[in-house]
């Protein structure tokens, strides 16, 4: 088969679940990872004969598409601050919003120096801590969450390279955590509240992990108050705090570190222009 006829039958398959660029760029992503094509193949040389032995994994692939199963489960990787990370149905599929945290942080661990320390609460699949450690290899990075089946994917991410500390936690309960102070807490907590489940896509709401992703109606802050009261006791005083945060819930957000005590807050947009972080310290941190 050509890539061109596999292009039309997937795409008028996709285009029932995806809007257009999203369904091409999927199958750009696909032929890209099980055919080690570059991403201008299909348009530069659609006539490319597909390996007859690749077929039949392609036509399971897009068969597991159509169920609406996100392609990063299907792969068994997702893209995050330039590498590579696996997932699995475990673990939340990291999102390019994130990556700005990453971003963010990053100045932080070089003002704390050399050894800086970092906790990153609700972990997952440490997108997070993995890249600080990777980027910056000479701070301290401890991870935390409650899933044994993410911390155990999270341990085994990138296994040449030193990995950073993963700890079993209920971050509900407000747990000590070694390794502190910290000069950085870092979170990208459950955040979605069941009311806006409406709003969602099947493909999330059927494939990734509810626990990832759901707070309660009548309490969609309570992560955040039980990050400010950690942070407030196992922050270093120069600390600083950057958390990610459901834009619908912006300021009452922001409003949970103010009350706990810290001085210094603002609400962060993304990159299409949202309330999506709050960062946190004293004021007479820098
Ligand atoms: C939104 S995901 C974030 C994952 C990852 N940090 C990222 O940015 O892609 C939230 C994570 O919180 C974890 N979690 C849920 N409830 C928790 C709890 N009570 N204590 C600790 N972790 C929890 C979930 O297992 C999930 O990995």
């Amino acid at each position: 088969m050509l890539l061109r006829d596999f292009i039309q039958e997937g795409r008028r398959a996709l285009l029932l679940f995806y809007p257009p660029q999203e369904a091409g760029n999927i199958l750009t992503q696909l032929f890209s990872a099980r055919l080690g094509l570059p991403p201008h193949t299909p348009l530069v040389h659609p006539e490319t004969e597909i390996p007859p032995e690749r077929l039949a994994q392609l036509q399971g692939d897009l068969e597991r598409l159509l169920a609406g199963e996100p392609l990063q489960y299907i792969l068994g990787f997702a893209p995050f601050y330039g590498r590579e990370f696996r997932v699995s149905p475990a673990v939340l599929i990291p999102r390019p919003e994130t990556e700005l945290l990453v971003e963010m942080a990053l100045p932080f661990l070089d003002a704390a120096g050399p050894g800086a320390r970092v906790l990153d609460l609700c972990t997952g699949s440490g997108c997070i801590a993995w890249s600080l450690l990777l980027e910056r290899p000479d701070s301290i990075v401890t991870g935390v969450d409650l899933s044994a089946e993410a911390l155990e994917l999270a341990r085994t991410q990138f296994p040449d390279k030193a990995a950073p500390h993963f700890l079993q936690a209920d971050v509900l309960s407000r747990p000590r955590i070694d390794g502190g102070p910290f000069d950085l807490l870092v979170s990208n907590p459950p955040y979605i509240m069941e009311t806006q489940k409406a709003q969602m896509r099947r493909n999330v709401l059927d494939f990734e992990p509810g626990m990832a992703l759901f707070v309660p109606d009548g309490d969609p802050l309570c992560f955040y108050r039980a990050i400010a009261a950690m942070a407030l006791e196992q922050l270093s005083p120069k600390g600083t705090g950057i958390v990610e945060i459901n834009d619908a819930l912006g300021a009452r957000t922001a409003q949970v570190f103010v009350k706990a005590g810290f001085s210094a807050v603002s609400l962060l947009p993304d990159l299409s222009g949202r309330d999506r972080f709050v960062k946190f310290s004293q004021a007479t941190a820098k």
